[in-house]
């Protein structure tokens, strides 16, 4: 096993008419046995950082190291790392067992060895009962689970997942993201998994790195990204549905100190002690976050709330989504489906002053 830092890595792609900068300065460490997912849109530069750590790549400027090996050198083979793709080529012409037992056989170990070694990864991915199988008699899932096997079965120091789910179907990916996080939980292995769905990510891994347009935002559990994300992209990507953002002006009147939200009656009411927060970054022009889940309804009537008209109540089973809005301005809260909203209903939505977040408006980064 093994520990993979990146340091000030850059991948930048160059043809003769243009220049593609896919990853800058990325930073990054990979704890031994730890599972880490890199989540980010199509385009921000995931499978360019796994094809460097996997070293399919050349890594523009930077140093990988895995342990206290400087690996920038070292090809694919010397740096003992297993990557799954999306796509799973298979042998068609081989059983399931012999697609195991190939990287085995590649290596030559003998024919008992190899066919112990593929029956116990089978059973592991409960893959055992197809074991004498084509590749094109099975199911979607089953080729991605023996695609991931013959990966396992080579026992890497690293292993590698670039949106390896993209194309199960919700409920099998619900099985398989149970599957894969027991794999690790058991093989206790360096797992990177890239995507672009944050429900895999944050149900996968110990840690989330959030990339956007090559670089790194934040890297954190799931706990961290929610609760203090490090910016506006962090906080608008993680959650469901996406943070309500607003701009807004710090204002100083008779009632103390508010966050204005222009051409609404839409106003944040502060204490003394985020007032001052605030105060100190010195930025006049602020945005505010605050998510669907934090916005309540009934309760205190103490309480800071947020008023606002029903635009749209939809329903979704056990919750619904409220659009509210105020002025020009319109927002989303998440509530009870029992709820008996209808539009043109004039509703407080209640919060926890801890559950706003601002950022500055000019930089993007979290001031609170
Ligand atoms: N071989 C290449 N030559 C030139 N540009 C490339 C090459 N590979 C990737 N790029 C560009 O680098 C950027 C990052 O690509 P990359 O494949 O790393 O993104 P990604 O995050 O994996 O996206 P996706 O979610 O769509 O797989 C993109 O702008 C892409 O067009
Ligand atoms: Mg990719």
């Amino acid at each position: 096993m093994a520990r993979v830092s990146l340091r000030d890595v850059n991948k930048i792609y160059r043809s003769r008419h243009d220049e593609v900068h896919a990853v800058s300065d990325l930073n990054l460490t990979i704890n031994d046995g730890e599972f880490v997912a890199i989540l980010g849109p199509s385009g921000c530069g995931k499978t360019s950082t796994l094809r460097m750590i996997v070293g399919l790549e050349e890594i523009t400027s930077g140093e990988i190291y895995f342990d206290d090996v400087l690996v920038n050198k070292l090809d694919s083979q010397a740096r003992n790392v297993a990557m799954a793709f999306e796509t799973y080529a298979l042998y068609p012409n081989f059983t399931v067992e012999e697609n195991l037992a190939f990287p085995l056989e590649v290596r030559g170990l003998p024919q008992p060895e190899r066919r112990k070694r593929a029956r116990e990864i089978a059973e592991l991915l409960r893959i055992d009962d197809i074991l004498n199988q084509k590749p094109t008699a099975l199911s979607g899932g089953q080729q991605q689970r023996v695609s991931l096997g013959r990966a396992l079965i080579r026992d890497p120091a690293v292993f590698i997942l670039d949106e390896v789910m993209s194309h199960i179907d919700a409920h099998l990916k619900f099985q398989m993201l149970f599957d894969l996080k027991s794999i690790h939980q058991e093989l206790k292995k360096t797992m990177v998994y890239v995507t672009h769905d944050q429900v895999e990510a944050l149900a996968l891994a110990d840690r989330v790195a959030v990339m956007s347009n090559a670089e790194l935002q934040q890297v954190g559990s799931r706990n961290d990204l929610y609760h203090t994300p490090s910016n506006v992209f962090v906080a608008d990507f993680i959650g469901e549905p996406p943070t309500n953002f607003f701009d807004a002006e710090l204002f100083t009147g008779d009632n103390g100190t508010v966050l204005r939200v222009p051409d609404s009656d839409i106003v944040f009411q502060l204490d003394q002690g985020h007032a001052q927060r605030i105060a100190r970054w010195n930025e006049r022009e602020l945005k505010v976050g605050i998510r669907p889940q934090s916005l309540h309804l009934g309760g205190d009537s103490a309480r800071p709330a947020l008023e606002a008209e029903v635009a749209i109540n939809e329903y979704l089973g056990e919750l619904s989504i409220l659009t509210l809005a105020s002025g020009g301005r319109s927002f989303r809260a998440l509530v009870d489906a029992d709820t008996a909203a209808q539009r043109g209903d004039r509703l407080r939505m209640h919060y926890a002053l801890d559950d706003v977040m601002v950022f500055s408006a000019k930089t993007e980064l979290i001031i609170l």
